[in-house]
């Protein structure tokens, strides 16, 4: 077979599994649905995107649900609190992700007429959106012929090719391997057709090669090890460690607001110490109070991308609502921009 009519059976087995077999979300316009009238709504799917990024669609899904319930429009969200925004964020991690949200609604509103443009070069100016969403936007909204590669279409690339350059490495040439295969025709389909099969059949450690449309031209498949692709070099992950203190009085707990710059920038936290290669020696000198401060039992340990995390938690009450702070009831975290790291370590000091 010559190249084009390979190329061409890739594009028409991969849309034919789609069609029959792609997932249904509620952010996609299936074909079937196009079909039928309906358009894919930019803010929805952009909303979708940037929620995905690094998050499964079971754990996403709920948010999404919510961000349209509370705010149907861009208009609506660059309207919003955003300590709201944040608040609702809480739980997804990747904090810079809600700031640049909020900052982008922001523009839309404000330069763009509450509309987002069209074109792949005019989205990646946007704050929050990079290379991958500035693709899948351009494709999935506005029909344009991206190549979109995300870290399931890296694995399927990989292994059709058996690429064996690791990761992060060949990154560029992964995405210069894929895109002479992207459907210019089809190329929102195409696109999340390619990240389905990576999501569903072609998955990390048990591809189900037997289920799979591009089976035929699989090199790691012939090999017989697709699961030793994409090789990836190892990571280790510096270690850090920090002490928390958790001040009680009545059911509320002390907050404080991290710095808008940063990890974790603008959502709410125990006070502590700073987080250092070793444990402070004598953490309760840094406490918001002089109270009896007593050791929990245990430590919160919190993965970040760049570093582990372990946290000593101290507790204490008292009666005064002092210091000044944010008060907050702590079994009503919900409307508070809480992360996950603080609601671990405020379970860790209720029940120690
Ligand atoms: N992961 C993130 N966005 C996706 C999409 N539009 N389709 C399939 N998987 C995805």
């Amino acid at each position: 077979m010559n190249i084009e009519s390979h190329i061409r059976k890739l594009r028409q087995d991969l849309l034919s599994w789609y069609d029959a077999q792609g997932r249904v979300l509620p952010w996609r316009i299936r074909p079937e649905d196009r079909a039928s009238g309906f358009k894919a709504d930019p803010y929805a799917v952009w909303l979708s995107e940037i929620m995905l990024q690094q998050t499964t669609v079971a754990h996403g899904a709920p948010y999404w649900e919510k961000f349209l319930m509370r705010w149907p429009s861009v208009i609506d969200l660059a309207n919003a609190d955003r300590d709201e925004v944040l608040a609702m964020w809480a739980g997804l991690g990747y904090y810079a992700r809600a700031r640049n949200l909020y900052k982008c609604a922001q523009l839309i509103r404000d330069e763009y007429s509450g509309n987002f443009p069209s074109t792949e070069k005019e989205l990646l100016t946007l704050p929050g959106i990079g290379p991958y969403t500035a693709a899948t936007m351009a494709a999935i909204c506005f029909g344009q012929a991206t190549n979109i590669v995300d870290s399931n279409v890296e694995r399927v690339i990989a292994r059709i090719y058996a690429e064996s350059a690791p990761l992060p490495k060949s990154k560029t040439l992964l995405k210069k391997l894929a895109a002479p295969i992207a459907d210019p025709d089809r190329p929102g389909d195409y696109g999340q057709a390619l990240m389905d099969l990576g999501a569903v059949v072609c998955t990390p450690k048990s591809p189900d090669c037997n289920a799979c449309p591009w089976s035929f031209a699989c090199k790691a498949r012939m090999y017989g090890n697709p699961e030793d692709y994409p090789q990836k070099i190892k990571k280790v992950r510096p270690v850090k460690y920090g002490a928390a203190f958790a001040l009680f009085s009545g059911g509320k707990i002390l907050l404080r607001q991290r710095p808008d710059k940063g990890l974790l920038g603008g959502m709410l936290e125990l006070p502590g110490t700073p987080w250092a290669d070793n444990m402070p020696d004598d953490p309760c000198k840094t406490a918001p109070s002089t109270k009896n401060w007593e050791k929990c039992e245990g430590r919160v340990k919190h993965v970040f991308t760049h570093f582990e995390l372990y946290l000593d938690v101290y507790r204490a009450e008292t009666r005064t609502q002092k210091p000044e702070g944010i008060w907050a009831e702590h079994n009503n975290l919900g409307n508070f921009a809480v992360p996950t790291l603080t609601k671990k370590a405020i379970a860790l000091a209720l029940n120690s």
